[in-house]
């Protein structure tokens, strides 16, 4: 079988770290790059630490408005598409990427398999929601981590092709398991086990708001200890532009690497966040967290107690903040998975392919 697979954005590169090789080991995998994400940082340091194979071709789009990147992409790929003539198409997650993948593999009536299906924010006004839904309709295969994501799809009338596979990303966790175990960034920062916090803001509902960001930066200062800020791009332009000031405890650094922001969040008393990713990963990690959101896709995380909805809202976030390090004893519900991606691959062999005319 020949499969497509797009990633673009950091998350992604994550996820492919783990289904790429599974892919590998039995088909043939056209690995295209958006070019989303571009700094060594977000993209090709990645490639290196986690061993993810170089990309058969980088479409090198780069930044721009929604409307300009996802054209940009769904050009290319389209183009691509008609070239390699792909068996199908494998996107993951909630990125312009995503999206641009599905529409361009829709209109040639190739088969899509979504990797990450089924999340749900219930809020439009996030670009990944839009996306979410239009891959999800438009999938033929939908591999969902969670049994609220199975549901959602079947709230929306989606069951045909819906498996739940589990969580790729901790696939890629436990492959790199051993480099996490040794890995001790923070105290290149001078900080302690466990008495710092690990904050990371990127959506776009929080840095392009100058009175949020502003907001959740009050409530780290009050956090009271120091903060590791890895600002993200994005981030780093948002603060820039509106004129902030960062608060002295925070120590600002640039992307890490994947080991050491696993390890960083393992250390951290407490992490803040609004990736979608961390707040697994803390929760793996079994690290509290606050999540400075209105909304999660990853309603788990909150059920279990390990993980806090507060906004932007500074007071909320101290509290939040306080009550974990006061709660003793939290729940522990993680399920052992046995390798999402190797699901994903049995998955892809038993779908029945429609002919292509
Ligand atoms: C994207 C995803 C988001 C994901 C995130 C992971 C969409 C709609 N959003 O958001 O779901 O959580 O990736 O990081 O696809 N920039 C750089 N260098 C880069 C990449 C971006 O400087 O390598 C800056 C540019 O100013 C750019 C801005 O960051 O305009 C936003 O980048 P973009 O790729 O549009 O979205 P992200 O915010 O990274």
């Amino acid at each position: 079988m020949k499969i497509m697979s797009i990633i673009g954005a950091r998350p992604q590169l994550i996820k492919a770290a783990a289904v790429s090789p599974a892919l590998r080991a039995r088909h043939s995998e056209v690995l295209v790059h958006t070019g989303q994400h571009y700094d060594d940082r977000m993209s090709s340091d990645l490639f290196a630490e986690l061993g993810i194979p170089e990309p058969d071709v980088n479409l090198g789009v780069g930044s721009g408005s929604h409307g300009r990147q996802t054209a940009a992409m769904l050009a290319g790929l389209e183009e691509l598409m008609l070239e390699t003539k792909p068996d199908c198409v494998l996107i993951y997650g909630d990125t312009n990427s995503t999206v641009a993948g599905a529409l361009a593999a829709a209109k040639l009536n190739v088969p899509i398999a979504h990797v990450e299906a089924g999340l749900r924010s219930f809020n439009r006004h996030m670009p990944e929601e839009v996306n979410r839904v239009v891959a999800d309709h438009l999938s033929s295969l939908l591999f969902c981590p969670t049994e609220t994501a199975v549901r959602n799809l079947a709230k929306e009338g989606i069951v045909r092709g819906v498996v739940l596979v589990g969580d790729v990303m901790l696939d890629t966790l436990e492959a790199m398991s051993p480099a996490i175990r040794t890995a001790a960034p923070a105290r290149a920062f001078g900080l302690k086990n466990k008495q710092y916090a690990v904050a990371t803001i990127h959506r776009a509902e929080n840095t392009d708001d100058p009175q949020r960001l502003a907001s959740m930066l009050s409530g780290l200062c009050r956090l009271g200890i120091p903060v590791l800020f890895p600002v993200h791009p994005r981030t780093s332009k948002a603060i820039a532009d509106a004129g902030l000031a960062l608060p002295a405890n925070l120590v600002r650094c640039e992307p890490l690497g994947y080991v050491d922001m696993i390890a960083a969040v393992r250390d951290a008393r407490v992490v803040v966040t609004d990736s979608g990713g961390l707040q697994k990963e803390a929760f793996w990690m079994r690290t509290p967290c606050v999540t400075v959101r209105d909304e999660t896709e990853w309603l788990e995380t909150v059920e279990s107690g390990w993980n806090v909805l507060v906004g932007a809202d500074a007071d909320r976030i101290l509290a939040a903040a306080a009550a974990f390090a006061r709660a003793s004893v939290l729940s522990d519900t993680t399920a052992a998975q046995v390798g999402a991606s190797a699901l994903i691959v049995r998955e892809l062999e038993a779908f029945e392919l429609p002919a292509r005319s």
